[in-house]
């Protein structure tokens, strides 16, 4: 049985199959849509969540099997205090796989020690978020054609962004990938990415902090929302939460084929004005999501 805590969890050829699997889904979705008849996933949300949440059990809907789950750690036992432990050995009884997103980093670790069903980490504080360098990955696949040879910049809250943790990690493992660390001080990119991870790895990065000055050379732009509900105090979020503001200035300094790209939700990070631009490709982002989802869960599932 597998889990994914970490987009190390899977080789760069594994990641290569899902992402042809869900581009075999997104050609040709009708061939899928009985695979999972019979099964179930459950969505353990001790976090808000929007995307992660609702493209999980699209992904299982659309591949014929159903869900069920809570969106909040306030709607399940753990308002009594239930432990994750407990909660994933229940659950193994209710469901085939579970999806899970908790505000303490190891979290998912946790509950994958425990489980008798493949756990995904959907989300553990501020550490890592591997569903969503999933997403990310296909969408430059599908959009850029390889992963080689780029320079990414990753802009805003760089210490409490997971899928910037997540997504360093996974990106190191390709060829010439440059990366520039877009943030103010305090959000700088943690200590334990830059040794343990770029590094380690040889990879060339660079720290910055404005944005207008290196934005001819990006490839890609990886905006990133400030994580409030990860800081000790509302004054620091305050202050720091409109650092950046990409608008259609700042995009005139692009290059003609560069691509935007964000998780989202997206705050102010993002002028809405920047939305009709061709480079914006944070809400096509969102289609891929469900696509490697759906993939995914079928590779866990050993339904491939
Ligand atoms: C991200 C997250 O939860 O870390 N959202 C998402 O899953 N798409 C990014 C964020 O919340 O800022």
């Amino acid at each position: 049985m597998r889990h994914l805590m970490n987009p190390l969890d899977l080789t760069v050829e594994e990641l290569d199959d899902l992402m042809a699997l869900a581009d075999d889904i997104q050609k040709d979705p009708k061939k899928y849509s009985h695979r999972c008849d019979g099964k179930i996933l459950a969505t353990c949300f001790y976090e808000p969540s929007t995307r992660t949440r609702l493209s999980f059990e699209s992904a299982m809907l659309q591949l014929g099997g159903q869900v069920l789950g809570f969106a909040s750690a306030d709607s399940s036992s753990a308002a009594k205090g239930e432990s994750v432990s407990d909660t994933i050995r229940i659950i193994s009884c209710y469901a085939d796989i579970c999806a899970i997103r908790h505000p303490k980093e190891g979290a998912a670790l946790v509950a994958a020690s425990r489980s008798t069903i493949p756990v995904i980490n959907a989300g553990d504080g501020g550490h890592q978020h591997p569903t969503q360098t999933l997403t990310d990955l296909m969408t430059i696949h599908a959009l850029k054609g390889s992963f080689n040879n780029i320079t990414i910049g990753l802009c805003g809250d760089l210490k409490f962004g997971r899928t910037v943790h997540s997504l360093v990690n996974a990106l190191v493992r390709y060829d010439n990938v440059r990366f520039v660390f877009i943030s103010p001080d305090e959000l700088r990119i943690p200590g334990y990415i830059k040794e343990d991870v770029l590094e380690k790895n040889g990879a060339e990065y660079s720290e910055v902090s404005r944005l207008e000055d290196v934005m001819p050379k990006l490839d890609i732009l990886y905006m990133t929302r400030v994580q409030r509900e990860r800081f000790f105090n509302e004054e620091d979020y305050v202050r720091l939460k409109d650092y950046y503001i990409l608008n259609k200035e700042k995009m005139s300094l692009a290059k003609e084929d560069m691509m935007v790209l964000h998780p989202l939700p997206r705050v102010n990070e993002i002028s809405v004005e920047v939305d009709n631009d061709k480079r914006a490709k944070y809400f096509e982002q969102v289609q891929f999501g469900v696509y490697i989802r759906m993939a995914l869960i079928l590779t866990l599932l050993e339904l491939v």
